[in-house]
């Protein structure tokens, strides 16, 4: 670790904090907290580390991988090679940078994890555990865990899927994420911890790729229609899915983060809805800005996960609870895709 100690914080949760002396109202302004992000070099803790940087500073934020990132990521700020599935390396960074909130975003996705089923097991449920222990210990006040649309299985409603409904995942990694949810909200229940979790929907961004998701055919589209001007896609034409951009999904996080404690009523994961579309839906949009661009369906093992996760969500407690509300539709992605990667 780098010798570059920040100084310690005696208080995480808030930058101001008001007292009262012999009558007199003071407001005082409290150091930041500082912030770990375990999985900063992925898809989306690159985004969101770059995020939580630009709203309190690079130096409060502190980005670990097990492996490093890009430029961008690596050039803004502190950076430790870590490997979060050990507890006392975990530890030891943590009470070096005087760590109050983590970001667990390390996790092996839906299609990988069908090839891998015992590394995906151990990587996303020890990297909980861990997190979730020194919370109990007392040793980080805040995590935030995500969830996915994986959690759902084929006995699920496949539209407006709603937060409380039968789920029985069919896939590692949704088994992996709904035992997750199970353990963040008994850790809630049982020992106070304050997790906070979403449910991503497939999520599409132009800054890092994905890694072995069902979803990424979303993103690799956009790619291969700039590069070839055509497209053949590992899911059928009708496969319908719930899917967001990355800045609905790093607001939504910082959101849910920032909501004050009583807020929070779900403490397993809350569903979170952006748009819903099929790959055709989303290859007639791009041909309405690239006319010549062809697409070709070539459904490979992944259509099976596909098949058995919704179509659509319904995130009523989200917009309730703590105001989300999402602001990318299809149009506006292929625009931002497009613009960003042409
Ligand atoms: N995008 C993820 C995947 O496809 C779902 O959470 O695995």
């Amino acid at each position: 670790m780098k010798k570059n100690k920040i100084l310690s914080i005696s208080e995480c949760t808030n930058f101001k904090k008001k007292v009262s002396l012999y009558g007199i109202h003071l407001t005082l302004f409290l150091m930041p907290k500082n912030i770990l992000i375990i999985g900063a070099c992925g898809q989306i803790g690159t985004e969101l580390t770059l995020a939580l940087r630009k709203k309190y500073g690079s130096e409060h934020v502190i980005a670990s991988d097990i492996r490093e990132g890009n430029d961008d990521l690596m050039q803004s700020g502190p950076f430790e090679i870590l490997d979060a599935t050990n507890y006392d390396t975990l530890e030891e960074v943590i009470a070096y940078y005087d760590i109050c909130e983590v970001y667990l975003m390390a996790a092996m996705l839906s299609a990988t994890a069908e090839k891998f089923p015992m590394r995906a097991w151990n990587l996303n449920m020890n990297t909980l555990f861990n997190v979730l222990n020194l919370a109990k210990e007392k040793k980080i006040n805040k995590i935030f865990w995500p969830s996915s649309i994986a959690v759902f299985g084929p006995n699920t409603p496949k539209e407006d899927t709603p937060q409380n409904t039968i789920m029985e995942p069919s896939t590692v990694y949704g088994i992996s994420k709904q035992s997750g949810e199970r353990w963040c909200e008994y850790y809630f229940n049982k020992f106070n911890v304050d997790v906070r979790s979403i449910r991503y929907p497939g999520l599409i961004s132009w800054k890092t790729m994905p890694g072995g998701g069902t979803t990424d055919y979303a993103i690799e589209i956009y790619h291969k229609a700039l590069s070839d001007g055509s497209y053949t896609c590992f899911l059928g034409e009708e496969t319908k899915l719930p899917m967001m951009f990355m800045d609905d999904a790093i607001r939504a996080t910082l959101q849910i983060m920032e909501a004050p404690e009583k807020d929070i009523k779900v403490r397993s994961s809350y569903n979170l809805a952006g748009m819903s579309f099929t790959p055709k839906e989303m290859a007639e949009n791009i041909k309405a800005v690239m006319p010549s661009f062809k697409i070709e369906y070539a459904p490979d093992f992944r259509q099976d996960i596909a098949d058995s996760w919704p179509s659509s969500i319904d995130d009523t407690p989200a917009k309730d609870d703590w105001g989300w509300k999402s602001e990318f539709n299809l149009e506006k992605t292929t625009e931002e895709m497009l613009g960003n990667l042409g």
